[in-house]
C-alpha cells in the first residue's frame, strides 16, 4: 500500500505529487513549485479525487505562504481548479485561518485518519463472503491515503469478510481499471475489472452483494454527487435489491447545500471521451438519497432521513 507521502507532500520549494494519469504503467512524480503549478496539476488529474485535491490544495496554499506569494490570489486559483468536490474549498477555507506546512499537514493526516474510521465503520455492515462492485477510484490515491470505498474493501478484507470485487473500469478516464485494480492487486485482494455496461447483468446473474463507492459532494438531504454512472449503478441496485453504500469521510459533506441540483458538475474536455466525433463529458453525477441504503462517514453509519442523520456529522 501506497504511503500517503507517496501520493502528495510538501517540499520545501514545492508540492510533489503521483502522476496518477500514468498509472499503473508509469511510477512518476510532477513537482508544482507554484500554487498556479499546483492547480494546473489538479485541473488536469495529476492528482484527483476528493480528498486527495483538498489536501493538494491545502499544501499549494502552505507552498504559497511560505514563498510569500499573495495568499488570496493563490486561494482563488487553487478554488477554481475543480468544481465539484466540496474537499477542496473546505481544506482552503480551514486554512485560511493558519496557512503554515504544519497545518496542511495536519489536514492531510487528519483524512487518512477518517479513511480508517469510515472503512471500520463500512466492514461492520458487510457478511461473510461479500462480493462488492465499485466504481472509479475512492482508494488511497484518492484521498491521500487508505481510500474511502476501497479503504473498507481493505479492512473488510483483513476481516475475513470480502470474497471479491468487481471493479467497474470508468469510462473515460478508466479510474477503476487503472487504479482501483492497481490497488486491489497490491492488497492481493481478488478483483476483476469489468467494462462499466456490465453490473447489470452481474446483478440479475446474482454475482454482486452490493455496491460501495464514495463521493464528492454530499448535499445536507443526502444526495451524493459521485463520479460519473454511480446514478446507474444506484438505479440498477435497487431493481435488484442490492444496497448500495456511499463512503466519504465528513469533509465531502455539503450541508449548505439542500439538495443534489444545487451540485456543480464539472463538463470535461469532449475530447477525453472520443477525438472523433462531437461528445459531452459530464464528469460526475448525483444519485438521489432514496437510492442509498447507508452514507458512511469516520462518525458512523447515516441512514435515511439523512437531513438528521448527517446534521451532527460535519467535519470538526
Ligand atoms: O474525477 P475524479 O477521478 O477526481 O473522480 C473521483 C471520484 O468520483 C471518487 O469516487 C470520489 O472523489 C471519491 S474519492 C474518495
Amino acid at each position: 500500500m501506497l504511503e500517503p507521502e507517496q501520493i502528495v507532500r510538501l517540499e520545501q520549494d514545492a508540492v510533489v505529487l503521483l502522476d496518477q494519469r500514468l498509472l499503473p504503467g508509469e511510477v512518476v512524480e510532477v513537482r508544482c513549485g507554484t500554487p498556479v503549478e499546483v492547480a494546473t496539476a489538479i485541473r488536469t488529474m495529476v492528482v484527483r479525487g476528493a480528498p486527495a485535491i483538498g489536501v493538494a490544495a491545502a499544501y499549494g496554499l502552505a507552498l504559497a505562504a511560505v514563498r510569500g506569494d499573495d495568499l488570496g490570489a493563490a486561494d482563488a486559483v487553487l478554488r477554481a481548479s475543480r468544481p465539484t468536490a466540496v474537499n477542496l474549498a473546505w481544506a482552503l477555507d480551514e486554512m485560511a485561518s493558519d496557512p503554515s506546512p504544519e497545518h496542511a499537514r495536519a489536514i492531510h493526516a487528519a483524512e487518512v485518519e477518517r479513511c480508517r474510521q469510515m472503512a471500520a465503520h463500512t466492514a461492520d455492515l458487510l457478511s461473510p463472503g461479500t462480493r462488492a462492485l465499485t466504481h472509479c477510484n475512492a482508494g488511497g490515491l484518492a484521498t491521500g491515503g487508505y481510500g474511502s470505498a476501497v479503504g473498507a474493501l481493505l479492512t473488510a478484507f483483513e476481516r475475513g469478510l470480502l470474497a471479491h470485487v468487481w471493479v467497474d473500469e470508468t469510462r473515460p478516464l478508466l479510474q477503476g481499471a487503472r487504479l482501483t485494480a492497481w490497488e486491489l492487486e497490491t492488497a492481493a485482494i481478488p478483483h476483476a475489472v469489468i467494462a462499466d455496461a456490465a453490473a447489470g447483468s452481474l446483478m440479475a446473474a446474482g454475482e454482486i452483494d452490493c455496491v460501495i463507492t464514495g463521493a464528492d459532494r454530499i448535499a445536507a438531504n443526502g444526495d451524493a454527487a459521485n463520479k460519473i454512472g454511480t446514478y446507474s449503478l444506484a438505479v440498477l441496485a435497487r431493481h435488484h435489491d442490492l444496497p448500495l453504500y456511499v463512503v466519504a469521510p465528513s469533509t465531502t459533506l455539503d450541508l449548505g447545500t439542500p439538495s443534489g441540483g444545487s451540485i456543480p458538475i464539472e463538463d470535461r474536455d469532449p475530447a477525453e471521451v472520443t477525438a472523433r466525433f462531437a461528445a459531452r463529458n459530464p464528469a460526475f453525477d448525483v444519485t438521489p438519497a432514496a437510492l442509498i441504503s447507508a452514507i458512511v462517514t469516520e462518525r458512523g453509519v447515516h441512514r435515511a432521513p439523512y437531513a438528521e442523520s448527517l446534521s451532527g456529522a460535519v467535519a470538526a
